[in-house]
Order: C-alpha cells, then sequence, then structure tokens
C-alpha cells in the first residue's frame, strides 16, 4: 500500500471524533433487532450468512460493482461515439438502477456485519459505509437526471459515483484482508491427529467450558480447545471463536449451545455449528473418547484437509509391509545396487549444495563462471521437475509437507528468474545468488529432516521403485538433446527478457 493511502486509513482508523455517531447508531439498530425479538435474531443471521455458511456481504457487493461497471463503461463507449444505438444507451441506466438495488442489499448485510466490530474497524468500517451510502444517494441522483432527459449531467454525476465507489470499496478491502474482519479466526490446525490425552473426567466442571491445549508441531503453536462435560459425554471444539476469536473457554453453555462472550455466537455442543452469528462457520471439532477416566481427543478433519493419521496410512497401499527385496526387477547383476528414492534424492541435493558453493566461492563475469550459473540454473531446474513429477505425487499420500514444497520450488524458479537477469560481477546478482543459496539449503534441510523421514512410512519396495524412476529421469533430464536445448533456451530467456 503507498504510503499515502496507509497514512490516510490511520487518521480513519485513529479518529475518536467517530466513535460518538457510530455508537449512537450501533445502539439504535441493536435495540431495534432486540425489540423485534426472535424475527429479528432470524433476519440478522440471514444478514451474516449463517444459513450459507459464508458472510453473505462479499457476494452481495459483487452486484453493484459489476453493474455499475458496466454502466460507466457504456456510457464512456456513448461519450466517446464509439456506441450510439438508443438501446446501449438505455442499457447504461437499467445497470445503473440495478446497481442501486444491489446497493440497498449490500448496505444492508454490511451494516449487520460493522455492528460487530469494534474500535478502529469500527471506525474505518463507518466510513466505509458512509461513502458507500453517498455512492448509492449519487447514483439515484443520476438515474433520476437521466429520466429527466439531462443525461450529460446524469452521466457526470454517476462518474462521480464510481469514484466514491472505489474508495468504499478500498476501504471495504482494507477491513477485510488487512484487519481481518470477516475471516474466519478458529484455530483450524488438524492437530492432534490421534487420540491424545487432554483432562481426567472428573476434574470437568458440569456445563461450563474448561480450557485444554495441545501442542501443534508444524504450526509450532498452542491449539486451544474448549471442553463442556454434560452428564457423562464430553463435548470439544476450538477454543478460538471462529467470528473474529473470541475465548469460547469462557463463554457459557444455554440451549445445548456454547454461547461466545464477544458478540453472542452461539455453536451447537455437538456439532460445532453456529445456531445464532454473527459467526457464520462452524468451529472445528474434535472426536472425544473416555478411557479409564481419562479424556481422550482427536480433531474431526474437514473436508478438503491433506492430513497424514494412522487410518490414513493403515489404507495406504504402499506403506510399510514389505522389506528391501533381495532382487529388484530389472536389475543388472554388474549394475550398482539400487538406491532408496530419498537417497537419489540427497545426492542431488548435495551437488547443489556444491554447485553453489562453488559459484559462491568464485568472482568476476568471465565465460568459466556463466558457465557455472548456467548449469546450476539447470540443475534447479532439473531438481524442480524431478520431485514435483515423480517423488511428491507419491509421497503425498504419507507426508503433508509436499504442499509447502511445491511452493518452495516456486520461491526458487522466482529467485533465479531475477538473480540471472543481473551481470554476474554486479553486487545484485552476489545479494541474489546468496538469497537464492539460502531458499535452496532452507528448502533441501526441510526435506531432508521432515518429507524424507516420512517417505519411509512407504514400503522399501516402493521406495526402490521411485528411486529407479527418479534415476531414469534425472538420466533423461541430464542427457536429452530436447531437453537441453529447451532448458537452454529457457534460461537465455530469463537472462535477456
Ligand atoms: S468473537 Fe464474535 S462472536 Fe465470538
Amino acid at each position: 500500500m503507498p504510503k499515502s493511502l496507509d497514512a490516510a486509513i490511520g487518521r480513519i482508523e485513529a479518529a475518536e471524533a467517530l466513535d460518538r455517531p457510530a455508537y449512537v447508531l450501533g445502539k439504535a439498530i441493536s435495540r431495534t433487532g432486540q425489540l423485534a425479538g426472535r424475527p429479528g435474531k432470524s433476519v440478522a443471521n440471514t444478514l451474516h450468512g449463517r444459513p450459507y455458511g459464508h458472510p453473505v456481504h462479499p457476494l452481495i457487493v459483487a452486484i453493484p460493482i459489476g453493474t455499475w461497471t458496466l454502466a460507466f463503461g457504456l456510457d464512456l463507449l456513448a461519450a466517446t461515439g464509439l456506441v450510439r444505438q438508443r438501446s446501449t444507451i438505455r442499457a447504461a441506466d437499467v445497470a445503473l438502477a440495478a446497481g442501486s438495488i444491489g446497493a440497498v442489499a449490500a448496505i444492508t448485510t454490511g451494516l449487520a456485519d460493522w455492528l460487530s466490530l469494534n474500535g478502529r474497524d469500527k471506525r474505518v468500517g463507518l466510513v466505509h459505509g458512509t461513502v458507500n451510502i453517498a455512492t448509492l444517494a449519487l447514483n439515484l441522483w443520476s438515474g433520476r437526471l437521466r429520466r429527466q432527459e439531462r443525461r450529460a449531467a446524469g452521466v457526470a454525476v454517476s462518474a462521480v459515483a464510481y469514484a466514491t465507489m472505489t474508495v468504499g470499496g478500498y476501504l471495504g478491502g482494507h477491513l477485510v484482508y488487512r484487519r481481518r474482519a470477516a475471516v474466519d479466526h478458529a484455530d483450524r490446525s488438524p492437530a492432534p491427529r490421534e487420540f491424545t490425552a487432554v483432562a481426567t473426567f472428573v476434574d470437568l466442571p458440569e456445563n461450563k467450558p474448561h480450557r485444554v491445549a495441545v501442542w501443534d508441531e508444524v504450526a509450532r503453536a498452542e491449539i486451544g480447545i474448549a471442553l463442556v462435560r454434560q452428564g457423562g459425554e464430553v463435548h470439544a471444539m476450538g477454543a478460538r471463536c471462529a467470528h473474529a476469536g473470541g475465548p469460547l473457554d469462557e463463554g457459557w453453555v444455554l440451549n445445548g449451545t456454547l454461547v461466545c462472550p464477544w458478540h453472542g455466537s452461539a455453536f451447537d455442543l455437538r456439532t460445532g455449528q453456529p445456531a445464532t452469528g454473527p459467526a457464520t462457520c462452524p468451529q472445528p471439532r474434535y472426536e472425544v473418547r473416555l478411557r479409564d477416566g481419562i479424556v481422550e481427543l482427536r480433531r474431526e478433519q474437514e473436508p478438503g484437509d491433506h492430513v497424514v493419521t494412522s487410518a490414513s496410512l493403515a489404507a495406504e497401499p504402499d506403506a510399510v509391509r514389505v522389506s528391501r527385496p533381495d532382487t529388484f526387477p530389472g536389475q543388472d547383476a554388474e549394475a550398482p545396487p539400487p538406491r532408496t528414492a530419498t537417497e537419489v534424492l540427497y545426492e542431488h541435493h548435495e551437488l547443489m549444495r556444491r554447485m553453489f558453493e562453488r559459484m559462491l566461492a568464485s568472482s568476476g563475469a568471465d565465460a568459466q563462471r556463466h558457465e557455472l550459473m548456467r548449469a546450476l540454473a539447470a540443475e534447479l531446474d532439473i531438481h524442480e521437475v524431478v520431485e514435483d513429477a515423480i517423488f511428491y505425487p507419491a509421497v503425498r499420500r504419507v507426508s503433508e509437507d509436499t504442499e509447502v514444497a511445491y511452493a518452495e520450488h516456486g520461491v526458487l524458479a522466482d529467485l533465479l528468474a531475477q538473480t540471472v537477469k543481473f551481470p554476474l560481477d554486479s553486487p545484485e546478482f552476489g545479494a541474489h545468488l546468496t538469497a537464492l543459496q539460502a531458499a535452496f539449503l532452507h528448502h533441501a534441510g526441510s526435506e531432508e529432516k521432515s518429507m524424507f523421514k516420512e517417505a519411509g512410512r512407504l514400503s522399501e519396495r516402493r521406495l526402490l521403485e521411485l528411486g529407479a524412476d527418479l534415476e531414469r529421469l534425472l538420466e533423461r533430464e541430464h542427457t536429452s538433446r530436447a531437453r537441453q536445448a529447451f532448458r537452454a533456451l529457457k534460461i537465455s530467456l530469463l537472462e535477456h527478457v
């Protein structure tokens, strides 16, 4: 964000003068909802998006933004003389009117969400809403001018409205992407993957939340869990509220739900689903079992999670069941003994570590150093190809590290593309080469520390097959003239474009 915009939004965030109007408006809306009773609550839940499991405001704002953009574009075409048909000009007016209807819905849903913002976010939200209401008013005025056949004035007013809409959108984006308003705040760690003892049953109070914590080694963070004992049963859900991170373990139990003390979202104890908003998505849930008076729990994984558990490993056909075979299919008696995939990749890591050292130990911009850099670039590219094509797809079922590893390949490729553009004797080249080495050492080191160990969950036969596949592909990438030419062209383009 440019500094001037940052400063402008900072001034809004610090504007205490906005607190009084925000307080009065907030109270007026809340009181109306309270007087409306149960129907008022249902309307509020719908405006938040609870029935859809997703905030509804971001979906609805697409209507005015889209239709007003269409109207602006058609007006522009008409004003520049590119379009002269009456029907096209009328279409701009219809789009403008449709956007105004959508804006009423967007402002209503936005107001519902704004009520549960606090402090600086409430101030920015107030300005965001005011700017959007001003935009709607301008567009309504523009529509009126157009109906009175004062088209030029109408188009000018809606052009101003388009500018204010952009300001309103920017502030809305700041609230969501910078300040994390209306995003999921629950801890969705997959830990614990297996049943883990967390409490003694008799120590749990009846019908009151009790906090326990487990450690997530991957995120290196403590994950809070709220336990609620009811009779002989124990319910468990994430202690950090999905709405804005409130402490559910400090809430209370009411009508089979656990209520958040911050904004009153109520989560069903059995399903974790929000019975009442402003939260729209369910809390993380945990399976609970009692063993000898000890409460054990494990995370109920969610659709789309990529988590390796003992159950998923048991269902894995390539998991450890077969030891190293005496003979390997296709093994030549004279050939060196077959190597596992991790042995092959470890050797490739070592090769590149040495290449980086040689490159960093040299200096200047002579042809030999240029060749060495090109060889290093080619080897990095080959490394990405072989891991992406063979190793990661094979170990994905036994290791959760592959997603980050794919992303790290992207970082290495980006850094390489930046590095080779600089002259070899420039300080920029040296700085980027050092950064590229650090990125590679991190990538290779974390693979060796974690993913290669987890790959040992595959049978040794499978690791040997993968090793053979990797060696074949490495051989092809190093010797195929077509592959070499393609790679040389790619590096050349990176250097000069
Ligand atoms: S933090 Fe808002 S309802 Fe929990």
